[in-house]
């Protein structure tokens, strides 16, 4: 176990695992779920799926990943014996699907940095559009970043957790709030964004459809990286004196802050310039480049820079939770499978490039579909909406029901150190309304319910 590391601060801890938590998630995904389920009344949907599923799920993973101090199987082995580890096992699968697609959305942030560094993306929305249609479906220049982003995140992982996590979080995680926030005052100060502001705040209840609870989970577990054993994974890193649920209650809002900045940059300007609100996946690809243009077409060359600082961030918020997805399976590798860490990620990372390509392919350049959806949708859809509430509802059930009472009390209160007055709450919510609130609306989905 020498190889493995300790995260050195709590602050690290903290913007590590919040690094994991805010990523493409956020501001690629919150956005175009949003438009796609209506606005308003998908938020609050969302919102409350955060509050009452969300934070005491990250802290049931917490108290797996700490008690063990280990890999997600091992983690759950440790406890619950062999048939509980294959939580951690698919965990592991689960995230590499994610991974695989999640690391194509990265690459095309990666064109848009190349290109908006080249000034390439200077046009009206109608050539954007058509840019982005092109470039998505071309054979080779998607799969080429795809696959760079894939190795990026290798090398990081390679680094070892502390040097290379810790370190990129520190930095990244405030300058994306700062500029986020500068953008967010652009977009708004755009003519007619009116009605774009009343699409994220004026709930429209009538427009919630069955799919749209399924949708809100799922989106909630994606960006809190929840559901797959990563939360658990760095959990197993953390120190004695982290304080659990204060941590996850602290993370869960700095994302979400980030996820309703992401809808704020992105609604009123897509309003001002006519990109219809549910375009889906390319969304942010079609509005951003409209706002870096016109919000500041009187300093053409502010709007210049903070438009090649903000992809570069992108990619790196990107990058910051494709470490913690590839370090899920790595620690497994490298821990269950007696291999170096090299050969560990080496295993993780060919694995993710084979799925990458076909994500990447199937996005026009050739015709991979699966139930009717193109392969990159399909892997989101089976880990969003099916395998990622799964985890969390299992994870739910072990810490509640499983995990005996005085692991599960020491964990929460740090052995006793620190005050223990919402453990019972907590330990309620985990035991009874996770579960129940999961599993319905799984049978809401199916129409059992
Ligand atoms: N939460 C990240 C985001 O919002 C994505 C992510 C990182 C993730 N690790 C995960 C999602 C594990 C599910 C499971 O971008």
């Amino acid at each position: 176990m020498s190889e493995r590391g300790n995260f050195g601060t709590k602050i690290g801890v903290i913007l590590a695992t919040a690094g994991s938590a805010v990523g493409l998630g956020n501001i690629w995904r919150f956005p175009y779920m949003t438009g796609q389920d209506g606005g308003a009344a998908f938020i609050i949907i969302y919102l409350v799926c955060v509050l009452i599923l969300g934070i005491p799920g990250m802290v049931a993973e917490f108290v797996v990943g700490r008690h063990s101090g280990a890999n997600a199987a091992r983690a759950y082995y440790n406890i619950g014996g062999r048939k509980w580890s294959l939580l951690g096992y698919g965990g592991a699968i689960t995230s590499m699907i994610i991974f695989g697609f999640y690391s194509v959305v990265a690459g095309w942030c990666l064109q848009y940095l190349f290109a908006s560094t080249m000034g390439q993306l200077n046009g009206d929305v109608t050539y954007v559009q058509h840019y982005f249609k092109t470039f998505s479906s071309d054979p080779l220049k998607p799969l080429f970043w795809t696959v760079a982003f894939i190795i990026m995140t290798h090398l990081v992982v390679v680094k070892g957790v502390r040097k290379g996590i810790e370190r990129a979080s520190n930095i990244l995680m405030p300058t994306l709030f700062i500029l986020l926030f500068i953008i967010v005052v652009a977009s708004c100060m755009l003519p007619g964004t009116k009605s774009g502001l009343e699409f994220l705040f004026k709930p429209d209840f009538s427009k919630v459809t069955r799919s749209v609870f399924l949708d809100a989970l799922g989106q909630a577990f994606f960006s809190l990286s929840l559901g797959t054993a990563c939360l658990c994974t760095y959990a197993s890193y953390f120190n004695r004196q982290t304080n659990l649920v204060k941590s996850a209650v602290q993370i869960a809002g700095i994302d979400t802050l980030v996820a309703i900045l992401a809808g704020l940059m992105i609604f009123p300007a897509a309003f001002s310039v006519g990109v219809r609100p549910d375009s889906g996946p390319s969304l942010i690809f079609i509005t951003l480049p409209a706002v870096f243009q016109q919000a500041f077409a009187g300093m053409p060359v502010l709007g210049y820079i903070i438009g090649v600082f903000f992809y570069g961030l992108l990619v790196l918020a990107a990058l910051t939770s494709t470490i913690s997805m590839h370090e899920i399976g790595t620690a497994l590798f490298y821990e269950e499978l007696h291999l170096s860490r090299s050969k560990g990620a080496w295993i993780e990372t060919i694995v993710c490039i084979i799925i990458g390509v076909f994500c990447s392919l199937s996005c026009g350049a050739v015709d991979i579909t699966v139930f009717g959806k193109s392969f990159l949708n399909f892997c989101d859809f089976i880990t969003s909406d099916i395998l990622l509430p799964l985890g969390a509802f299992f994870t739910c059930v072990f810490v509640g029901w499983y995990v005996p009472k005085n692991i599960v009390k020491d964990q929460i209160t740090n052995w006793g150190t620190i005050s223990s007055r919402l453990y019972g709450i907590w330990l309620f919510v985990v035991r009874f309304i996770c579960p129940i609130c999961i599993g319905s609306v799984f049978l809401h989905q199916l129409g059992i319910i």
